[in-house]
């Protein structure tokens, strides 16, 4: 299996009466709706021919195989073959594996473990709260997911990968800082410099720029969270699902809340400045060595990487408790 947790494998906004395929950790999944809307996943590889599901289409309650169009229902039981005689029974063994989906905070998620009470999801207490407004999107990494959530809990590299979005390469000290564990996860809080704001912030922002707070968050075992306060009351929280796809790729499913400019016409900005972020961090990401950090004695570290360093070794810690990594997890 997996371990015991959820991944948020694709944004609701993109899920809609078209299958999906989405890959996890190796495994392929198909996602529809059924005709009430409410969306399923399922292996994609049909039992017939193993045609790929998520090429098929919807129909009914069902999503329907390309190849022959046998018919599945959430469940992943066939109900329908088309070349039988109406009369004949469906085989027993023509179903596909079925995992549990939630929708929750604009994003799909399933749960791949065996658990009859899957773990709580995240907390994302500010989504779907009055003032703020929400974006989506998705990123695609050629690095192990675990860089990917370092990456995004790295207080020192903003002035240097970052110079010409927020990072201020005059100020690269970061203070000192504590690590708050939380159940499942991490946390650690600082100011940092505010940048000069570009483009259409600087027509709402001038004079002092007072500093960011920025409160950096991990979620086991791959979801980053940050959350900045811009020191005018503005705020920005972007909350980062790393679904492993295999060993070396990682697709980030993001959504980012603001409590400004609370109307569509500036989610073209707000995505933009998101997407730019994470173009800055990629050749960084991508060219570190392949594969998982190693262990970090075999690294050198420093006051400011205990974040990392935090995750690092909670992953650690949870891989020997007996979860297989995303990356290693056996074909059923
Ligand atoms: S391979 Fe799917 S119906 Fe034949
Ligand atoms: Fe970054």
């Amino acid at each position: 299996m997996l371990g015991e947790c959820h991944y948020a494998v694709e944004t609701s906004d993109l899920l809609g009466r078209e299958p999906r395929r989405v890959v996890v950790a190796g495994h392929e999944i198909v996602l529809f709706r059924d005709a009430g809307g409410q969306a399923h996943a399922l292996d994609a590889r049909c039992p017939h021919r193993f045609a790929d599901l998520s090429g098929g289409e919807t129909r009914g309650d069902c999503v329907a195989c390309p190849y022959h169009g046998w018919e599945f229902d959430g469940g992943g039981a066939c109900t329908r073959i088309p070349a039988n005689p109406p009369d004949q029974r469906v085989p027993k063994k023509a179903r596909v594996r079925s995992w549990p989906t939630v929708e929750r905070y604009g994003l799909v998620w399933i749960y791949l473990g065996v658990r009859e009470d899957p773990p709580p999801l995240p907390p994302f207490p500010e989504f779907g709260q009055p003032g703020w407004r929400a974006i989506s999107g998705e990123f695609t990494w050629k690095a192990h997911y675990a860089r990917v959530v370092e990456n995004g809990l790295d207080f020192a590299h903003g002035p240097f990968v970052h110079a010409t979005s927020f990072g201020r390469k005059d100020r690269p000290e970061v203070g000192p800082y504590e690590v708050e564990e939380l159940e499942g996860g991490g946390r650690g809080e600082l100011d940092l410099p505010a940048s000069r704001p570009r483009g259409l912030w600087g027509l709402f922002q001038r004079g002092e720029r007072p500093p960011v707070h920025v409160t950096l968050e991990f979620w086991m075992p791959s979801i980053n969270r940050i959350d900045l306060r811009l020191g005018n009351g503005w705020r920005i929280v972007i909350f980062d699902c790393n679904v492993p796809v295999d060993g070396s790729h990682t697709r980030t499913v993001w959504v980012s809340l603001r409590n400004f400019f609370p109307g569509a016409w500036a989610d073209g900005n707000a995505r933009k400045r998101v997407m730019e972020v994470f173009r800055e961090d990629r050749p960084i990401v991508e060219a570190q060595a392949a594969g998982p950090p190693p262990p970090a004695a075999e690294q050198v570290s420093v006051r400011s990487d205990r974040l990392p360093l935090h995750y690092r070794e909670m992953r650690e810690a949870w891989l020997a408790s007996g979860h297989v990594p995303p990356e290693r997890a056996p074909g059923r």
